[in-house]
């Protein structure tokens, strides 16, 4: 069977959880990647936040409530706010827990009622919503990859985190294929697409981590990806550089792009980069073709800043 005739396949159970939303309220784009720790709460926190900073209105949700990290990182950027008095705009922001009901089926409709709920609530009233999902496969996670009008998947730089999207020959480097994750994208694009008059989610491949010093490693990895983009068709992204700087910045809740409103010294070479590695993947989301340009407000502080409930 061919790469796409086996991606084709439907799954039928999950038609059942199709989720229609009317045209005119917020894109929705999804971080996803079933693996852990392949940046995508760090890029959804940039994301979101570049997003607000071009002016737009954004909302977040973390459906990785468990460990929390987006919702961390925000509490962070909130006491931040309260501690130095700044201005810092946050996104309006919801966290889905896993259900804990006995019954599976149980389970499945309370985690699509509260995701739905958020929806509803988060939609109408903002240009973009920013989801963040576990690194595991849940049922949580794909009814939110298949609410997903952009789907950005981080990916570390290496053989082992391509191996979700497929399997590679280890001597000709020649794809095989398709592996799990990328199985449940098609799924849930098809599933998006019937519940969307025929637009489907579009796909983003951010590559992550990237080594300054690791030229063959990069080389081979960029080389499968390129081919995998055309065969899975998902637009590939040269993400973020593996840089201290994004690990860095969690404790004040910040991002690269709050650093100088935040910092009395000038910003460094790297820093100045990494800026741009977060300007590249919200070229490829492109929001200015989704909801028009907006001109930013003058003090940047479009949104207003959220306090935490906890
Ligand atoms: N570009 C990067 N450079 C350096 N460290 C990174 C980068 N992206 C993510 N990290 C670090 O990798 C770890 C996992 O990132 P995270 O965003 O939590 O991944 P996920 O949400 O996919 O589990 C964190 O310690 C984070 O600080
Ligand atoms: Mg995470």
């Amino acid at each position: 069977m061919s790469m796409i005739a086996e991606l084709n396949m439907t799954d039928t159970e999950n038609m059942n959880a199709i989720p229609s939303f009317d045209d005119d309220g917020a894109h929705v784009i999804v971080f996803g990647n079933e693996k852990g720790g392949s940046g995508k709460s760090t890029s959804a926190m940039h994301a979101a936040i570049a997003l607000l900073r071009l002016g737009y209105k954004v909302s977040s949700i973390d459906l990785d409530a468990r460990q929390g990290t987006f919702t961390r990182y925000l509490k962070n950027r909130w006491d931040n706010v309260i501690r130095n008095h700044t201005e810092t705009p946050s996104p309006l922001h919801m966290a889905i827990e896993r259900s804990q009901l006995e019954t599976v089926e149980g389970q499945k409709k309370e985690e699509r009622d509260f995701l739905m709920m958020a929806l509803d609530e988060l939609r109408p009233c903002c240009d973009f919503v920013v989801i963040d999902t576990p690194g595991t496969d849940s049922y949580l996670s794909r009814l939110a990859h298949s609410c997903a009008d952009t789907l950005v998947t981080p990916l570390n730089d290496s053989f082992i985190d391509l191996d979700l999207l497929a399997h590679i020959d280890p001597v000709t480097h020649e794809i095989i294929k398709p592996s799990i994750y990328s199985h449940m994208v098609k799924e849930q694009q098809k599933i998006k697409q019937s519940g969307s008059n025929g637009i489907t989610t579009n796909w983003i491949v951010m590559r992550n981590r990237l080594s300054h010093i690791d030229a063959k490693n990069r080389e081979m990895v960029g080389q499968c990806l390129e081919t995998l983009s055309e065969e899975l068709g998902f637009t590939l992204v040269t993400g973020f550089g593996e840089r201290v700087i994004f690990k860095e910045l969690f404790l004040q809740g910040l991002t690269l792009l709050d650093l100088k409103e935040n910092r009395e010294k000038p910003l460094t070479l790297s820093e100045i980069s990494a800026r741009q590695e977060v300007r590249h993947l919200i070229n490829a989301i492109s929001p200015e073709t989704i909801k028009g340009y907006i001109k930013p407000p003058k003090n940047n502080s479009g949104a207003s800043v959220q306090k935490s409930n906890d």
